[in-house]
């Protein structure tokens, strides 16, 4: 009996891992021209640090996350975002006290959810994002938010839809709670039983609930745009002029609340709006969190970063048909007949490639029309071909398979030969 691989992951094979590393050797650039530096935390962290940090009234901290108990007892999650471990980090590590502030942090690797797989939605996937924290400058906001679009410009997508909110400072968002215990309190009854929790703990997520959706008392709830005070409407409105002057278009939701219970202020999502993407066309997801350091155990310092997964960023290639410029290089394909001709070129091979080229040869021992198949499925730059006769007058036969031009040259002047042209 065969294995396979669990559901919602994927095996990400030779042909396709190309785009992959295109993608975040694009996302790396990026990050050293907006000054991000890489950060690599543990792909399991305590349990605790995501109650805390995501939220424990969030689908993701209650349905979601991937919790086992290791041989010492410990409960850990296998990360389901990176905001919570890099943030833990940057606490441990007191990265509040460096010099250089703020700290510019990017990530890159595999998140885990449990949620139903469909198109765009897996169990393990795979998330690039960046935090700033340690700035409550609106440019920042508006930093982070471009950087996010110029990865998406850069590997040549372009319909995409920026769409912002402000889930406002405390003081709004406290009145805001109230509004809505207000509103929902009388009727809670009618509400499923996580509605009736969170009514109390967090009545925000009582507008995202996927049961109650269709609740008359949903659209008529309060909206958080009507309990901005001023500061945070001012804060709100030097991001979109930051965005403006970066050129970056944008559209105002005040819907938009987003499903991790760490942000305040600024929110915004990307999304495709490319005919024949899937149901979910959501990007990438960001926005600020001012109150998450200090609930992690650090100093009062303020935050904001986005997530996008490298799996939508591909779907939403495939929709807008955009193929990314990923041939492989194979600079040479040695071809020989005969024992002492496959010798000189096992040597030329090794050579070549310690010289930074890339070479190939056959270890099939095949037959020479076999092997120039090969080269020309491997779409070699050249074929170099040595048989016994030429090997004892010191040349090769070197063909540039384009063009299908050959000549014959020296054989020490190969390498020489294959570097300059
Ligand atoms: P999020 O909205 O939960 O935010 O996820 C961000 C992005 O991760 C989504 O927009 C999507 O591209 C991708 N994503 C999420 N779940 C899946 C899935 N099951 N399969 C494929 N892709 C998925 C966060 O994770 C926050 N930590 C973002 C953030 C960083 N906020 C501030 N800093």
């Amino acid at each position: 009996m065969t294995i396979n691989i669990p559901r919602g992951t994927q095996d990400i094979l030779p042909g396709t891992v190309e785009k992959w590393q295109y993608i975040e050797n694009v996302a790396r650039e990026i990050c050293n021209q907006y000054q991000y530096k890489e950060i690599r935390t543990p792909i399991f962290e305590h349990t605790e640090l995501f109650e805390r940090g995501v939220g424990d009234t969030t689908d993701i901290v209650q349905k979601e996350m991937y919790t086992f108990q290791d041989r010492g007892e410990r409960s850990l999650t296998l990360r389901p975002e990176g905001t919570a471990g890099t943030v833990r980090s940057f606490v441990q590590h007191k990265m509040f006290g460096q010099a250089n502030q703020p700290v510019k942090l990017f990530y890159n690797g595999p998140m885990f959810r449990y949620e139903r797989p469909q198109a765009g939605r897996f169990r393990q996937f795979v998330q690039f994002g960046v935090e700033a924290i340690g700035s409550d400058d609106p440019v920042i906001d508006a930093e982070v938010i471009s950087l996010a679009m110029e990865l998406y410009k850069r590997v040549g997508l372009n319909e995409l839809k920026l769409v912002l909110n402000s889930l406002g400072d405390t003081d709004s968002r406290v009145a805001h709670k109230e509004a809505l215990i207000a509103h929902f309190k009388p009727r809670i009854n009618e509400f499923c039983s996580d509605c009736q929790i969170r009514l109390e703990k967090n009545p925000l997520r009582i507008l995202d609930c996927k049961k109650d959706r269709d609740h008359e008392l949903m659209a008529s709830a309060p909206s958080l745009a009507d309990y901005l005070n001023e500061e945070s409407k001012a804060y709100f409105e030097k991001v979109q002029h930051y965005l403006s002057l970066m050129g970056i278009e944008f559209e105002l939701d005040p819907n938009l609340v987003r499903g991790l219970d760490y942000y305040n202020h600024t929110a915004f999502e990307i999304m495709s709006s490319a005919k024949g993407f899937g149901a979910i066309t959501t990007l990438c997801g960001g926005g600020r969190y001012n109150g998450l350091i200090e609930d992690l155990g650090g100093p009062s310092a303020p935050g904001i970063g986005f997530a996008l997964s490298i799996e939508r960023l591909l779907s939403a290639l495939d929709a807008e048909k955009i193929e990314l410029p990923v041939s492989g290089t194979l600079d040479c394909y040695f071809i020989s007949m005969g024992d002492k001709a496959k010798d000189k070129t096992v040597e030329l091979a090794f050579k070549a490639r310690q010289q930074g080229l890339s070479a190939e040869m056959d270890t099939l021992r095949r037959k020479m029309k076999a092997q120039m198949k090969s080269a020309d499925r491997l779409k070699a730059k050249h074929v170099a071909i040595l048989g016994e006769n030429e090997l004892e007058a010191g040349t090769i036969t070197v063909k540039h398979l384009e063009s299908g031009s050959q000549e014959i040259i020296n054989i020490d002047g190969l390498i020489d030969y294959l570097k300059q042209s």
